[in-house]
């Protein structure tokens, strides 16, 4: 095929924003050492119109497809797209190299096998190494089909015909009209076009593979995120055998889902009792620790915040939140300076959420106080309280979504005592008598019903 005529140009690997010159750092989404020299491709010099082009018709008039999802005989990963697989979408499954996207696809591959025509397109790994993989996870597929190919024009070509197609990774492939290496912003971006192209057109659903890069030398997910229909990302410790599997962007459900998997010899598998997994038994013991009932999606887990402040060395005190946004501790800290009068400015502060799962949403915010307070007086709070709540700049409490849900697996996992916002207090009335109730206007009322006239039990 000839080759198509090119321009360079210096794009961000990370964010995918152009410079006219090579940077230290992007201006875009200031990252440094990762922009890059690429080719450019010119767009098709003569655009012409189309003639099929579809005709604005009414609303009313729109013919309704009912959406009809696919198990993919996992159930976490089902429940993290929203219910299932939705055909002909584009999933893409991101995470650090070894983190297990091969391992699921793998397992996913096999169990829709038996029932859909699935091709696995393995880029990185050759049909030998991909088989030894099944065996290991037990996987007999005798009707999966295997394709260990890096050009992605073959792999398109192949798969016509197959309901699921799977490409292992993006950034492994490579278009052949295109120049650039594979892993290139450029080639990245055009393979996940052409395969939304592809899934569209073909009915065919598409999962790729996309390995999160720290160094920037390849293009990372997050260029294409804006193509995909769903994108799921696997966050945890490498170390750590448990994993989780979240929505950032779903065009057919909550983005908020989570789904809990752990990773063993045989495969990696759903975890459905995830409740021992984000709190210790030992707490309680120690000062520094309390348990907030977070909400991802629809589901409402236990996670346990630890603290811990240790005096400052040097000049200047550190912060080093683990799972909590950086910006959203050093603004507890404030507000708890000023409005509970708690002074954190000789102190070190450490703050966890345990267990790798990152708390993002403002409801944990009562308890990273709570926790940081117990900390600063050194009493710890009761194992069977916890708290949830958001704060405000004010240190007023203020109340957050889905209260009952919260209070109901409080119930559930034996919690005797809630600290909650005084807002929340109607929805939560008919759990009265099954767990107590504190109702909180103020983050220094938390503090003050929660640890004065508390003997320090150590
Ligand atoms: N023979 C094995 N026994 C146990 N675990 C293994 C074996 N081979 C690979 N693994 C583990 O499987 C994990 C997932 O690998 P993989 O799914 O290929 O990751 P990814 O595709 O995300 O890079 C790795 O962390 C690796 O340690
Ligand atoms: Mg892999």
């Amino acid at each position: 095929m000839a080759k198509i005529k090119t321009t360079t140009k210096y794009v961000c690997t990370e964010c995918g924003a152009i410079s006219p010159g090579w940077m230290g750092r992007c201006p875009s989404c200031g990252k440094f050492g990762t922009i890059t020299e690429e080719i450019e491709v010119p767009a098709e010099t003569v655009k012409t119109k189309r003639a099929d082009y579809q005709k604005p018709i009414r609303l009313s008039e729109v013919r309704q497809e009912k959406l009809t999802r696919i198990k993919s005989g996992i159930e976490e990963l089902d429940v993290v797209l929203g219910g299932g697989i939705v055909p002909s979408s584009l999933v893409l499954i991101g995470g650090d190299p070894g983190i297990g996207k091969s391992t699921l696809m793998t397992q996913v591959a096999g169990s829709l096998s038996t029932r859909l025509k699935v091709l696995y397109a393995s880029a990185e790994e050759s049909q030998a190494q991909v088989k030894m993989r099944c065996d290991r996870l037990g996987i007999k597929g005798d009707d999966l089909m295997i394709m260990n190919e890096t050009c992605l024009d073959n792999v398109i070509d192949e798969a016509e015909g197959y309901d699921v197609l799977i490409v292992d990774s993006i950034q492994a492939v490579y278009l052949n009209d295109l120049n650039g290496s594979s892993g290139s912003v450029g080639q990245v971006k055009e393979c996940a076009s052409r395969l939304m192209r592809f899934a569209k057109s073909s009915k065919t659903t598409v999962f790729i593979v996309g390995h999160v890069t720290k160094e920037g030398a390849i293009a990372g997910p997050k260029v294409l995120e804006h193509i995909m229909d769903t994108v799921l990302y696997f966050e945890g410790q490498p170390e750590d055998n448990y994993k989780l599997l979240r929505a950032v962007k779903n065009r057919f459900g909550s983005a908020q889902e989570v789904g809990v998997f752990e990773m063993r010899e045989n495969g990696i598998f759903g975890v459905k009792d995830y409740n021992g997994i984000f709190v210790s038994e030992e707490r309680g013991q120690e000062a520094g620790s309390v348990v907030t009932p977070s909400v991802s999606g629809n589901r409402c887990m236990p996670v346990e915040i630890q603290t811990l402040l240790c005096k400052t060395v040097f000049g200047m005190p550190r912060r080093m939140p683990l799972g909590i946004d950086y910006n959203r501790t050093a603004f507890l800290l404030a507000v708890l300076e000023k409005r509970a009068y708690m002074p954190f400015f000789t102190q070190d502060v450490y703050v966890t959420a345990m267990g790798g799962i990152k708390l993002s949403e403002p409801a944990s915010d009562l308890a990273v106080a709570i926790a940081l307070a117990s900390s600063h007086k050194n009493i710890a709070v009761e194992k069977t309280t916890c708290v949830f709540g958001e704060i405000g700049l004010t240190g007023e409490v203020r109340g957050v979504m889905q209260a009952d849900k919260r209070v109901a697996e409080c119930i559930r996992l034996g919690f005797k005592k809630v600290v909650m916002p005084a807002r929340n207090l109607p929805q939560v009335e008919k759990y009265k008598g099954k767990i107590e109730i504190i109702p909180v206007k103020h983050v220094y009322q938390a503090i003050k019903i929660l640890f004065d006239n508390v003997q320090n039990p150590q």
